[in-house]
């Protein structure tokens, strides 16, 4: 959001406030307050005028100015009402140089999972891709994986679902699909150039409307009413900024909140599948299954729970 924007909305936040009052506040001239507030309403915020002066008496549902609102993360929002993708939106951002923004979308038209599977993303969604560069070699890109998974198990837990991380990247709730990371990546061996973490929530959509493969769930349907789209993706995005501001948190904190350890896996992995027991996660985000011939650490594969 444009700066000045920003500092009307703070200022509002606080209160009903006059337009010489705002203007004298902002250094701005009143036609500019005027201005500001009539942008404002555009993006959807709901500010009524009172005396000689406005109130806020509403913020968006979701957007790109309503998740700034109030967001306590350094992230610029890019936000979209229907793209084909948020990763690829991202990746031509990270090709102009950008940083730190976050690409939002209420629905996506061509959504990407893993292995290049389809990503069915409906309006009413959270399809969100955060483009960082950290400045750690490209072997350790993984652990953003895995903050991605906490910062979104955080702020459904928050939201009263009881949500948990299957290893290495999905967020399940009794088993059934709720969250989806694909994380992307380019750089030389000694150092990231950039990382977009895709995170795909199944936020306020039905689950029947989504393929039956992945036995799908959502926020909704879990908590039986909507979710506050705005303030449940501005707690991601602050725990994921925490969580990549203290990448050392990571590990434990995906340990707290993981299903598969303890549990019977079998990984299939490029040289073959790996069965046994999943007993801890290791930097930057490996499983280490304790197998008949000992213990394996798998870098990467598909996991299921046996
Ligand atoms: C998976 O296969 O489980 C990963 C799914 C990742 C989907 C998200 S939605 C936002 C971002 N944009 C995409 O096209 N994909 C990711």
């Amino acid at each position: 959001m444009q700066e000045t924007r920003h500092r009307v909305l703070d200022a509002l936040a606080a209160g009903p406030a006059s337009g010489p009052a705002l203007a004298d506040e902002l250094d701005i001239s009143r036609a500019a307050v005027w201005k500001h507030v009539e942008a404002l309403r555009e993006e959807g915020f709901e500010i009524e005028s009172v005396d000689d002066g406005y109130e806020l008496a509403g913020v968006p549902e979701f957007g790109g100015a309503a998740v700034e609102y109030g967001l306590d993360a350094p992230f610029e929002i890019d936000p979209h009402g229907s793209i084909p993708s948020t990763n690829a939106r991202a990746r031509d951002l990270a090709a102009d140089g950008a940083e730190d923004v976050v690409v939002l979308a209420d629905e996506q038209t061509g959504g990407r999972g893993r292995l290049d599977r389809e990503w069915t993303s409906p309006s009413g969604g959270i399809w969100l891709s955060v483009l960082c560069r950290p400045d750690v070699p490209m072997a350790h890109a993984p652990v953003f994986t895995l903050a991605a998974a906490v910062a979104v198990t955080r702020a459904a837990r928050e939201a009263g679902v009881d949500a948990r991380i299957k290893w290495p990247n999905d967020v399940l709730v009794d088993g059934r699909k709720l969250v989806g990371i694909l994380t992307e990546m380019e750089g030389e061996a000694d150092r990231v150039s950039w990382v977009v973490v895709g995170m795909g929530i199944n936020a306020n959509v039905d689950p029947d409307s989504l393929p039956t493969d992945a036995d799908p769930t959502s926020l909704r349907h879990e908590r039986g009413e909507p979710v506050d789209r705005r303030v449940f993706t501005q707690r991601v995005l602050e725990a994921f900024h925490d969580l990549r501001s203290d990448i050392d948190s990571v590990l434990p904190a995906w340990r707290e909140h993981a299903t598969t350890l303890g549990k019977r896996v079998r990984v299939e992995t490029a040289d073959g599948p790996v069965e046994g027991e999943a007993v801890d996660i290791r930097f930057p985000g490996a499983l280490v299954v304790d197998t008949d011939d000992g213990e394996v650490t798998v870098t990467a594969g598909d996991c299921d729970h046996l």
